[in-house]
């Protein structure tokens, strides 16, 4: 699809036309509605505030907002995911009223689908951003991505808010796990294969780059609570993800609803417009999140009232407005024009913004409606990316053989005849599987869970064979009489291990909010309790976060992270606890040993000053980290030259060889260290990473291209450029210097 710029020569495109043309027959009111989003919900037949099932439109609302007002999109889902044919219905019935309105423009749908279609029932959904990140594949993530516009699309939804591009540097923070871990290369390269995936692939589709920025990075680690940070390290951490996935033709963008430095995000014109459309370029449509414009003067109060922060929120730089309940934004809106605060030609700027997207997506061909039901594509296309992902995204964290029932070899793969028990609180449970955005906001109603789909205990008895698996469910509240009832269940079956499925039960935004960041203390119990009996334990981590757990680690001879791995995501985990699959994840975050002990892996010198051997820096496990079925090993780094200037790139290679008997699916991480910067220089930077396939017994050799110009950091003038001098690259601890002149 063509982005969004406009033609290179003098000549007016097709669409340049029509859009002018349009624009010049618009109302002020009109262009206003184009400017305003309102939610499903808001037009849905209610009672008491509360939507009546089976859901249908209130008309006498429907009617108000999209033939009176003429609200140019809407959102959400009215509170759970419907069948395409019940999205069919919803979308013809939007559309055949907006084509009463004065403007007949098509309604621009936009919805959350940010782990497959998770709105819509029966769909295939994949891992959570944080499990695709522990891919580091970006084929894979592009494919997801692709999967995911086919399907929504056919429900005649041409909008996703996707992909995350915050961030997870905190694991406090409820949204952690709908990122692509804390690092900014990372998050980048897979940002923008996203984007490619949603915007280039079979049908009209466009991705929003969510939150612009700084959102995940609050002084509390809660969900929109103040953030302090400085125009530098925005630049130097959160800017480059959004910069790349700009750059890569992304057609909308969503403002982070918390505030930096005092100034709530919706309000600064400096970061939405001076940085966003005159630096950036970015030429795409910028979209409140949910009420922000309503929260600069109920939440922040910098405004006096609605209309003061409707006049803030357009002179910083928004083009629509998420209102999302009711409408006064058009109100405040038009006010503001009709009295000369806001000036028509400001307007006319978001409403081209708007239009073009709704070319773009081929809104003015089809009228916006939906696709012939008949057409919507059969799940079995897309089942096989999802699945792939998960299992490539399982990450094995602890694998150890000292335990008297495998005195021999690490525990994994659970070999032998034995029997497995399967226990603990995610164990039973499709939610804690797909984590929050599922079926619901909060993805914990089972209702909406994709039937047929295993939660792990299934999984596990599809893979070992339903007589080799004992199983116990637990709900996240067990207390002391169920880790008894366990306990005597164990002491029945005698398996050869147990394996946990502990971590989290699904939440979304504030709702996860938390005060500490441990596991849970009846988990540990639990954990204690069954290492008392001698038993090999399995630790499964379903979550959205790294809880601590240091004081159980121990206890633990293995450990596995599954993040949130989606529909697929019980089969992904059985595959790897039996062997079939030789696990290639990698932690895309560092998990933290305690609690108010979190650095990311790129922390400053000064970080790790305290006189210990740990240096001040023992995470649990480090950024990166990830175990395999066989043993690589890197040797003979080198590099072709040991001076380079700055348009130079470096070539050198590394030998990586094989010595076991399967397969890796190796993760070459190439990180820098600068040794003297005019900014504090991190003790290192990832610069570049790549996946490669080594055979049983082989060497490969890799190629490393490192272009200067990627080891750039901002500077104090706020320009990113690369300071001469000496560095070191560092893969899998092996070390070669070099000198930049
Ligand atoms: C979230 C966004 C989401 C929007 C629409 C907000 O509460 O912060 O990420 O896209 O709702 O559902």
């Amino acid at each position: 699809m063509g982005g969004c710029g406009s033609a290179a020569t003098g000549e007016k495109s097709d669409k340049q036309v029509f859009i002018d043309s349009l624009l010049s027959t618009m109302s002020l009111e009109a262009k206003v509605g184009e400017m305003t989003q309102l939610t499903l919900g808001a037009i849905l037949q209610k009672e008491k505030k509360k939507i009546i099932e089976p859901q249908d439109f209130d008309s006498l609302r429907a009617a108000e907002a999209l033939i009176e007002y003429q609200v140019g999109s809407i959102l959400n889902c009215g509170n759970h995911a419907h069948t395409p044919a019940k999205w069919h219905e919803f979308i013809t019935g939007i559309q055949e009223r907006a084509a009463l309105k004065e403007s007949r423009i098509p309604v621009l749908y936009g919805i959350d689908a940010i782990h497959g279609p998770t709105y819509t029932s029966e769909a295939v959904l994949g891992p959570q951003q944080i499990g695709l990140a522990a891919t580091w594949n970006e084929e894979l993530v592009r494919k997801n991505a692709a999967a995911t516009a086919a399907q929504v699309a056919a429900c005649g939804i041409p909008w996703n808010f996707s992909p995350v591009l915050d961030l997870g540097r905190d694991p406090r923070w409820p949204r952690f796990w709908e990122t692509f871990g804390e690092d900014p290369l990372l998050a980048s390269r897979l940002g923008v294969a996203m984007v490619d995936g949603y915007q280039n692939g079979e049908v009209p589709f466009a991705a929003t780059l969510k939150h612009f920025f700084g959102y995940g990075f609050s002084l509390s680690g809660k969900d929109r609570t103040p953030a302090w940070i400085p125009e530098r390290e925005l630049r130097e951490y959160f800017l480059p993800s959004f910069k790349a996935a700009i750059d890569a033709g992304a057609m909308s963008i969503m403002v982070n609803s918390g505030e930096i430095n005092g100034i709530p995000v919706h309000a600064n014109r400096h970061l939405l417009t001076d940085l966003l459309r005159d630096e950036l370029g970015f030429k795409g449509v910028v979209v409140t999140d949910w009420a922000d414009i309503k929260y600069l003067y109920k939440r922040h109060k910098v405004a006096e009232d609605y209309k003061e922060a409707t006049r803030m929120a357009i002179e910083a730089g928004i083009d629509m407005s998420m209102v999302p309940l009711d409408l006064e934004f058009s109100e405040a809106l038009v006010e503001l024009v009709q009295e000369g605060t806001v000036s028509e030609e400001r307007i006319d700027l978001s409403v081209r913004r708007i239009l073009n997207m709704k070319w773009e997506l081929a809104l003015f061909e089809t009228g916006g409606m939906p696709p012939a039901l008949q057409n919507y594509p059969d799940k079995s296309r897309f089942e096989g990316t999802a699945a792939r992902a998960a299992l490539e995204s399982i990450t094995v964290l602890k694998n150890e053989g000292q335990h008297a029932v495998y005195p021999d070899r690490p525990i994994l793969p659970i070999g032998g005849t034995g029997k497995v028990f399967v226990t603990g609180p995610t164990a039973h449970s499709l939610n804690a599987l797909n984590g929050g955005w599922t079926g619901t906001w909060q993805g914990n109603n089972p209702l909406y869970n994709t039937p047929g789909r295993p939660h792990l205990a299934e999984a596990m008895a599809g893979h070992f064979g339903a007589d080799r698996i004992v199983d116990a469910p637990l709900t996240m509240d067990f207390d002391s009489e169920d880790i008894d009832r366990i306990v005597r269940s164990i002491k029945t079956a005698r398996p050869a291990c147990v394996v946990l499925g502990l971590g989290e039960m699904p939440y979304t935004e504030f709702v996860g909010n938390d005060e500490d960041l441990s596991l849970f203390s009846n988990q540990k119990e639990l954990v204690r309790t069954i290492h008392a009996l001698n038993v090999p334990i399995v630790g499964v981590f379903i979550e959205g976060r790294p809880r601590t757990f240091a004081d159980i680690e121990p206890l633990m001879d293995a450990v596995v992270m599954a993040y949130l791995p989606g529909d697929y995501g019980g089969q992904a985990i059985a595959q790897v606890l039996d062997g079939s699959y030789n696990p290639s994840g990698r932690l895309p975050f560092t998990w933290p040993r305690h609690p108010s002990a979190h650095l990311t892996y790129d922390h400053k010198h000064a970080d790790r000053f305290e006189p210990d051997s740990s240096g001040g820096f023992y995470p649990q496990y480090p950024f990166g980290h990830g175990l395999s079925y066989t043993t690589v090993e890197y040797s003979n780094f080198s590099l072709k030259d040991s001076i380079y200037h700055l348009g130079d790139t470096i070539r050198g290679t590394v030998e990586i060889s094989n010595a076991g008997e399967r397969t890796a699916n190796e993760l070459v991480l190439v990180f820098a260290q600068d040794h003297v910067a005019s900014i504090t220089p991190s003790v290192r930077r990832l610069r570049d990473f790549k996946r490669v396939y080594v055979g049983p017994g082989e060497t490969v050799t890799y190629d490393l291209k490192l272009p200067i110009s990627d080891l750039s950091f901002v500077h104090r003038d706020l320009k990113d450029r690369v300071e001469p001098g000496a560095f070191t690259l560092v893969i899998n601890e092996i070390t070669a210097d070099f000198k930049v002149e």
